[in-house]
């Protein structure tokens, strides 16, 4: 007697396997743009450098189009239902970043300058809003009946997004301590919103566009909220604690900006001793330089605020399994979904 055993596929192996059914409608959608925007979006996908210096960069993980192919799939669907979407998700999200990197004032991403260093702020935000554009047209052409209950979905994650990064940016000027300081509850809902909500959407629809129940797309929503949520704590961390070798992005960014990121709002409400010392390092008028952010990042660990980081991200990774488990999902898919789930949290880059 022989034992078959069928290998599971790895987080990156189900990524790569979404990219490369994904890749031949995407690039037929920026072939659509106007050609300067098609290759700002270029560079800005990975597929190729800027004029001065050729060659393709790092695409991204893709963990968003990898969400809607397995939330097809975990409808009972077919993979292929899901490539409208996946598209649009994807381009949501690079148009976010585009803009984001702008509003932080980040001058890298994936290893190299962010799109507004590369090719100035006005035709970064004109290649923004054309993505924007782009995915909202390639998604209301989908074909089949989930069509447009799918893109009444997009058009509301995407005014989540916006109010998450509106949340986001008003947190820099509130206090780190006292009356008006940002609550875990109000960092719980701009994470949401920021994150969230385009990772819950990713996977609700690939559902919606395989004609999933409501009860699944729901399930799939919300459990990719969950995600969002964790995905940004870990987010969070890897600003402070990353390599930028790894991330691609700048390392502190956020501490200097003030950015209210869970690791420092957890470290602030740990009643230890260091939370007194960050909190007077943080709240100084001067800003920091690279000593003092390097300081408060080991303020920052050493009041616990990156254990309860990593805490924050497992809560809501459990929390996400709770909402799969909940609906009938076909099995192949689901274990998938649990395959790539925890590696996101569990990333260094
Ligand atoms: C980006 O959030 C979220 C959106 C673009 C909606 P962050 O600003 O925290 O993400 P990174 O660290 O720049 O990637
Ligand atoms: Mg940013
Ligand atoms: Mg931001």
């Amino acid at each position: 007697m022989t034992l078959s055993t069928t290998r599971r596929a790895s987080a990156p192996q189900i990524l790569d396997r979404c990219r490369e059914l994904v890749r031949p409608a995407m690039v037929e959608a920026v072939g659509r743009l106007h050609p300067w925007h098609a290759e700002a979006a270029a560079f800005s996908l990975g597929w190729r450098g800027t004029d001065g210096e050729p060659g393709p960069g790092s695409q991204g993980k893709g963990v968003r189009q990898a969400l809607a192919v397995l939330g097809a799939r975990a409808a009972g669907g077919d993979a292929a239902e899901a490539v409208p979407g996946a598209v649009a998700v994807e381009l949501i999200h690079t148009f976010s970043l585009i803009h984001d990197d702008i509003m932080d004032g980040d001058e890298t991403r994936r290893r190299r300058p962010a799109l507004w260093k590369a090719y100035g702020t006005g035709p970064a935000v004109l290649a923004g809003d054309a993505l924007f554009a782009l995915a909202v047209s390639t998604l209301a052409e989908a074909p089949g009946p989930g069509g447009p209950a799918a893109v009444r979905h997009l058009a509301r994650a995407l005014g989540d997004l916006v109010r998450g990064q509106a949340q986001d940016l008003l947190f820099e000027s509130r206090p780190w301590s006292g009356p008006g300081a940002v609550l875990p509850h109000e960092y719980r809902s701009m994470a949401t919103h920021k994150t969230g909500s385009l990772l819950g959407c990713a996977a609700a629809l690939g559902a919606e566009l395989a004609g999933a129940p409501e009860a699944v797309v729901e399930a799939l929503e919300l459990a990719g909220r969950h995600v969002g949520v964790a995905f940004q704590a870990v987010d969070d961390l890897l600003g402070i604690w990353g390599d930028p070798q790894v991330t691609g992005k700048p390392v502190h960014s956020d501490l200097r900006r003030l950015k209210k990121t869970y690791p420092v709002l957890a470290a602030l409400s740990a009643g230890h001793p260091a939370a007194r010392r960050l909190d007077a390092l943080l709240s100084s008028a001067v800003p920091l330089d690279d000593l003092a952010a390097q300081r408060a990042a080991d303020l920052i660990e050493e009041a616990g605020g990156r254990a309860a980081a990593v805490a924050e991200a497992h809560e809501h990774l459990a929390a996400a399994r709770l909402c799969l488990d909940r609906v009938p999902l076909a099995e192949d898919a689901r274990e998938e979904l649990l395959t790539l789930v925890p590696y996101l949290v569990d990333r260094t880059g």
